[in-house]
């Protein structure tokens, strides 16, 4: 039995996250040149992206670019943000096939002009689309966005818009770049790193962790459906006992 048949389609994860980790290790197992990996992993994005619309996720985020990768050679960056554009370029025509919307997330004016606009087209083209919505972390960092938030909730309170006591949970999801997204419930990160990289923090208060020894290149929808086949396995208990929950 396959893990796609094994899957219950009423207890999907509403929000899955991935950190797609590993391309430049795939490279050089190859011989290759980083970039190399980094074109070999957009067939992964494609083909996880088509798995997570065929079994109706309705939320998938992927952290392409943090904002930490700015500081990596000035080739390897470039390269990226040319294989931004040219995915981008590509990929519509997947997306519309699948009705899937596009978003983005992180400080995206730091992108290359070029980028930021094709980025800003599909988004427009997609925007009706209705069966995933499809997030791409770009440029994102979670600290980056925590500070953006504390500046917009500020200058609120200062134009006397929102008093101080009343800044909540609520007040502060709606001030992040994911505001009209639910809290992330599946975190996947390939390659066998363990660690957030700095990764949605706040979404991911109870979200539940998987890590897979697979790098990025090589990740494929099956292995994408045995991480959901693993969450559906766990008891998310929120702070409460086992015997409340049953
Ligand atoms: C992930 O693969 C892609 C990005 C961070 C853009 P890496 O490029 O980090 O690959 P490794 O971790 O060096 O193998
Ligand atoms: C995290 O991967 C960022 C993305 C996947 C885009 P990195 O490869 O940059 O993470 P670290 O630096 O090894 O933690
Ligand atoms: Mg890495």
């Amino acid at each position: 039995m396959s893990f796609k048949e094994k899957i219950d389609p009423s207890k999907l994860p509403q929000h899955i996250a991935i950190i797609m980790d590993g391309n430049g290790r795939w490279a050089k197992k190859q011989g290759l040149m980083r970039v190399r990996g980094h074109e070999k992993g957009t067939k992964a994005v494609r083909d996880v992206v088509e798995g997570c619309a065929e079994i109706g996720v309705q939320n998938l985020t992927l952290y392409a670019f943090s904002t930490e990768n700015w500081n990596r050679p000035k080739v390897e960056v470039d390269t990226l943000m040319k294989l931004l554009v040219s995915s981008l370029k590509k990929e519509i025509k997947t997306l519309q096939e699948n009705d899937i919307r596009l978003n983005a997330i992180g400080c995206l004016d730091n992108l290359p002009a070029k980028a930021n606009r094709e980025l800003q087209e599909v988004i427009n083209k997609t925007a009706a689309n209705s069966r995933m919505t499809l997030t791409l972390a770009l440029s994102y960092g979670s600290r980056e966005e925590l500070g953006h938030m504390v500046k917009e909730i500020s200058a609120k309170v200062a134009a006397g818009e929102i008093s101080t006591k009343d800044i909540d949970e609520s007040v502060i999801n709606k001030h992040l770049y994911t505001r009209n997204l639910p809290d992330v419930d599946l975190v996947i990160r390939t390659s066998g790193e363990q660690r957030i990289s700095n990764f949605l923090l706040w979404q991911i208060a109870y979200a539940e962790l998987y890590f897979s020894e697979i790098l990025w290149p090589d990740y494929r929808r099956e292995d994408l459906f045995e991480a959901i086949y693993n969450y559906q396995n766990r008891e998310r208990r929120f702070g409460k006992t086992s015997e409340q929950l049953s």
